[in-house]
């Protein structure tokens, strides 16, 4: 039941990655539930980098070395994790945003049904059994110069994947009365 797999989705992260393949098929299924997100406008504006095989690997050279490169005080371990993260993942998705040309709508509508189209792949890896969470590093402003991004496309981050093994950690929510506010 839809309200089972949304308490149900958790982040889950590269350490509990196994080496199990992501099939193309399972991914284009994943993918094609993406595009069923609603937005304002019909334009669609969620666009996606697969990557698989060595380009991960690629991803994780970039990252740690555009981190070395950008600050200050760079941590070995945070060097260490950026590369670990994409080469330890079956496949990660660059989740990006292209904006209308017209910009007919405020830029927070076009990310807010790119996160919609996001919640639709996670969800869908809950039910497949694939781990998965949505990194956001600062890194990601400098993802033009590893990704050929058109004019007013953004990335948003990345789409961590994997087959995985081990407890998934609790999550834990505050109650929702304390968020909605009843008017009659
Ligand atoms: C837009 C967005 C960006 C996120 N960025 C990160 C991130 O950079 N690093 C991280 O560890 N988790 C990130 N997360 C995952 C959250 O940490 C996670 O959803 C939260 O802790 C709740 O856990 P749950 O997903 O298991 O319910 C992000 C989630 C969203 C929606």
């Amino acid at each position: 039941m839809i309200f089972d797999l949304i308490k149900e989705r958790r982040s889950i992260f590269p350490p509990q990655y196994t080496d199990k393949p992501i099939a193309k098929e399972t991914l284009e299924k994943i993918l094609e539930a993406a595009n069923w997100a609603p937005t304002h406008k019909k334009t669609e504006p969620w666009r996606f980098k697969v990557l698989t095989g060595e380009k991960k690997q690629e991803l994780g050279v970039f990252l740690s070395n555009k981190y070395e490169e950008v600050d200050p005080n760079p941590k070995q371990t945070k060097i260490k994790k950026l590369h670990y993260n994409p080469t330890k993942s079956g496949a990660v998705i660059a989740i990006c945003m292209q904006r209308e040309p017209a910009e007919s709508l405020p830029e927070w509508e076009e990310i807010a049904a790119v996160a919609m189209a996001v919640q639709n792949m996670w969800l869908c890896c809950t039910e497949l059994g694939i781990g998965s969470y949505w990194s956001s590093p600062g890194l990601i402003k400098y993802m033009d110069e590893f990704f050929d991004l058109n004019e007013g496309e953004k990335c948003l981050g990345f789409f961590y994947m994997g087959y995985f093994e081990g407890d998934v950690i609790p999550s834990a929510r505050t109650p929702i009365a304390d968020k909605v506010t009843w008017l009659d």
